[in-house]
């Protein structure tokens, strides 16, 4: 039984939250957002609310859910102590920041979850490498362990890839129920293609992007079809300069 502590209880706290319930932990969460954390409590008796004070100082694991800004204000006058672990979720929050905020607390580490960590088999990019981490998600979500803190930042950044690519999968759905009239089949149908394509790319590690795309590749085909319309139209290019332009705010060089 690990005793974790939520300070931030907000969306992406939720769905971390959702995803250790039942596993025997004691979960603490902070008193904002209120709502949030009653609907937590209300779900499992694994889930307690306390003020952010009695969060930090009873747990070994602490998640930091806040946005970078309200940190900076909040967490100096909390009581962190040696031996625990520390794990942030936020952008825009340096290490060696993290480690000046939560002294004398040593283990520190920044990871990236996405709302699927509720229902498992999400990833989780981390620096450093935390045991902690691998202890409460290593057997439900995939941890990567980062070389050094710009390599973790350069997954912030393709985090972003998530609503640009579900925007794309939507206009095709949109696409697909005009003709059909059928919306709702229209988006499990998207859903469940690209699932397929994913599910085979996460369970065949030798398996890569471009061996989907050469089985996607007959020539004259609708898929070989429309991929070069697209590229012809600049979207890959478009989505580099995106990520490119993130690099600033993420801290990488040029
Ligand atoms: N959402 C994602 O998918 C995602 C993914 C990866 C990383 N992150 C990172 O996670 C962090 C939180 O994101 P989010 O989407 O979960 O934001 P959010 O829903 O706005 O959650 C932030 C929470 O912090 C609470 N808060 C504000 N002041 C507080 C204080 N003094 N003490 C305790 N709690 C306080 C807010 O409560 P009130 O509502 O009452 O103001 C809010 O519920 C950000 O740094 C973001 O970069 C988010």
């Amino acid at each position: 039984m690990t005793r974790i502590g939520f300070i931030g209880t907000g969306e992406i706290a939720a769905a971390m939250v959702t995803g250790l319930i039942g596993q025997g932990h004691q979960i603490m969460v902070s008193e904002r957002n209120s709502g949030m954390a009653a609907a937590l409590a209300a779900q499992s008796s694994d889930v307690t609310i306390a003020p952010n004070e009695q969060v930090v100082a009873d747990s070994d694991v602490v998640f930091l859910c806040l946005l970078a800004e309200v940190a900076r204000d909040v967490l100096p006058g909390l009581p962190f102590h040696a031996g625990q672990s520390v794990i942030s979720v936020m952008a825009d929050l340096p290490l060696a920041d993290l480690r000046a905020l939560c002294a004398p607390a040593e283990e520190l580490a920044i990871t990236i979850p996405l709302a699927p960590i509720a229902v498992g088999g999400s990833a989780l990019p981390v620096y450093p490498d935390s045991p902690a981490l691998r202890a409460l998600f290593g057997d439900t979500d995939l941890i990567i362990p980062c070389r050094d803190e710009a390599a973790l930042n350069a997954h912030f950044g393709a985090s972003a890839l998530a609503s640009p690519i579900l925007e794309q999968m939507r206009t095709g759905a949109a696409w697909l129920a005009g003709q059909t009239g059928d919306g709702v089949a229209a988006e499990q149908y998207v859903a469940t293609v690209f699932a397929g394509f994913l599910r085979s790319l996460a369970e065949n590690p030798e398996t890569s992007f471009d061996d989907l795309l050469d089985s996607l590749a007959t020539e004259g085909g609708l898929n070989a079809t429309l991929r070069a319309h697209v590229r012809d139209a600049g979207a890959p290019k478009t989505l580099v300069d995106g990520l490119d332009a993130l690099k600033p705010r993420l801290g990488l060089a040029d």
